[in-house]
């Protein structure tokens, strides 16, 4: 999969790409990631990539034609799945939008800044508009790092254990189960029985049931879908 970012600000973006999981994907070649940083696509000696919003109004907004220079150099090189755009007022990001983006081929992520890209970019390049939240951030930088965590970990190869992944929470509408590692009693604080029983389907059965009650408490929500 190869993931095109577009940013005003590359620097705030690079070094979760150069640790743990996502380091290693790109280490393996499943996944290559190339950062375009949008002064690069700026005529003018004032590299001016941002202007006031036409009617007035506070906050800056950022001009089409480097965005639209960028973008149309891109497509000229290959035939691009997507291109998303980083915004607070896109679809909440949830696990079945990770799935579905993680199977694409090659992908555009624009990250918005100031006030937000102007309206025609949207209108004429934007295929999906993704939110990581209602809350607004100085820019979509940190919520395409968001993304690319969640759809990078999906990508066959990427996780060691190829089940790991699909046992997360939300996977199947569920939160996952307790988990709980050696030693099985610490200060008296004992590991549920079953789960050094050795009873592997009994333990299924407890996982499935405790997956189901910790939805119910923490989440019932996602029960109702
Ligand atoms: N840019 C600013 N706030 C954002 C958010 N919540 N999600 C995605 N991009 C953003």
């Amino acid at each position: 999969m190869r993931i095109d970012i577009i940013t005003v600000v590359p620097e705030i973006m690079k070094s979760p790409f150069e640790a743990s999981i996502m380091k290693r994907s790109i280490e393996k070649g499943l996944i290559d990631v190339h950062f375009h940083n949008l002064r690069d696509y700026v005529t003018d000696n004032y590299k001016q990539i941002d202007d006031y919003q036409f009617g007035g109004g506070a906050g800056m907004v950022m001009m089409i034609e480097p965005i639209d220079k960028c973008i149309s150099k891109l497509k000229s090189e290959r035939i691009y799945d997507e291109v998303i755009y980083m915004t607070p007022d896109g679809e909440t990001l949830n696990q079945s939008m990770a799935n579905g983006i993680s199977l694409k081929k090659n992908i555009i992520i624009l990250c918005g800044h100031y006030k937000g890209v102007d309206q025609r970019v949207r209108d004429q390049f934007i295929t999906k508009e993704i939110s990581i939240g209602d809350y607004v951030l100085s820019g979509g930088e940190l919520g395409a790092v968001i993304l690319c965590d969640a759809i990078i970990r999906l990508v066959p190869g990427v996780l060691g254990n190829e089940t790991s992944a699909l046992t997360d929470s939300f996977q199947d509408n569920l939160l996952a189960p307790p988990i709980y590692t050696r030693p099985a009693e610490y200060k008296g604080w004992k590991v549920p029985e079953v789960l050094t029983s050795g009873n592997f389907p009994k333990i299924e059965a407890w996982r499935e049931e405790q997956a189901y009650l910790r939805t119910k408490e923490k989440r019932p929500d996602l029960l109702e879908d």
